[in-house]
């Protein structure tokens, strides 16, 4: 009777370890600039509403450097490529994301998370979500976020006094995506984060290899976004060349047309998603993210 017992616990237990293994993968999440990993208003909050949507998912919230102080300020001054492999050690040699996870990155950190789908195709990524996030650089640091934005001011100066600049470069993490569409040869030649995982400067297939390995590509829009200039790039468009007034999608950039990345292919498989949302800079409610995001790429 209770050998019985034993067994049937064990069948159901092992049955719902079956049909959860099979369901739910990991979560790797990277915040945005001025944020960190685990702040309780930002990044924990999300981590604690998918926690609670997802009973038993793993989520790993990115910290870059030994602390949360470290973690903020590298938002700002360490060295996107160095970010970028930071977050890529931290990946590989987590034991629970070694059978894939999903990804979600914030304003920012939805270009250095697609950086990692990249050049770290190992754990594979498998949906990746960008909120906000500026494949196409920006052209303008309109405001900082937060309450203590000394350190965001010295770097919208060192941006006003040249991205390009080799030390600015190399320093400032903003830098390594500012965009001068009125610059577009500088920025091929000087940039060297955004440039480089966008083919500006050579062809890396490895790059379109690795992309095209993800399941599914979300880009969100926020279409009343202050903080990006312009908005257009969260969508991975951006301004014509010569001028900062008229913008082209991705579907009307040569990166698409000529597949150099791999997006047309993933466009046409479906695999590429566009939403908006009517709001500020990563404003948007639980139940939206619930809905559009924990249901359906989770
Ligand atoms: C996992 O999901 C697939 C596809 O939905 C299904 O065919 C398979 O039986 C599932 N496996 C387990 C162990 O639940
Ligand atoms: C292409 O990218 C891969 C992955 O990051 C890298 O290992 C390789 O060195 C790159 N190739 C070139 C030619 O830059």
């Amino acid at each position: 009777m209770s050998l019985a017992i034993v067994f049937i616990s064990f069948l159901l237990y092992a049955e719902s370890n079956a049909a959860f293994a099979n369901t739910t993968y990991p979560l790797v999440i990277w915040h945005g600039m001025g944020d960190s990993c685990c702040n309780p208003l930002s990044m924990g909050s999300i981590k604690s509403l998918i926690e609670k949507q997802i009973p038993g998912i793993y989520v790993n919230s990115l910290m870059i450097g030994s602390n949360v102080v470290a973690d903020t300020l590298n938002g700002f001054l360490m060295n996107a490529n160095e970010q970028v492999d930071e977050a890529c050690e931290k990946i590989r040699s987590d034991k629970q994301l070694q059978n894939g996870y999903n990804a979600m990155g914030f304003s920012q950190g939805g270009q250095f998370l697609r950086a990692v789908a990249q050049r770290c195709p190992n754990p594979p990524m498998r949906n990746l979500i960008s909120f906000g996030g500026q494949h196409q650089g920006v052209y303008g640091l309109p405001r900082c976020p937060g309450d203590d934005t000394s350190v965001c001011d010295y770097v919208r100066k060192l941006l006003n006094l040249g991205a390009y600049i080799g030390w600015v470069q190399d320093k400032i993490t903003q830098a390594e995506y500012w965009h001068d569409p009125l610059n577009e040869a500088e920025y091929k030649k000087y940039s060297v984060f955004l440039a480089d995982i966008n083919q500006e400067v050579s062809i890396n297939s490895t790059y379109k290899q690795n992309l095209m390995k993800l399941k599914n590509f979300v880009m969100v829009k926020f279409l009343k976004d202050t903080m990006v200039e312009p908005k257009d790039s969260e969508w991975f468009g951006f301004y014509h060349p010569g001028q900062a007034k008229t913008t082209f999608t991705l579907q009307e950039s040569d990166l698409y047309k000529e597949d150099k990345l791999g997006l047309k292919s993933m466009d046409s498989d479906g695999k590429l998603h566009f939403l908006s949302i009517d709001g500020d800079h990563l404003r948007f409610s639980d139940e939206w993210l619930i809905e559009n995001i924990i249901q359906k790429f989770l």
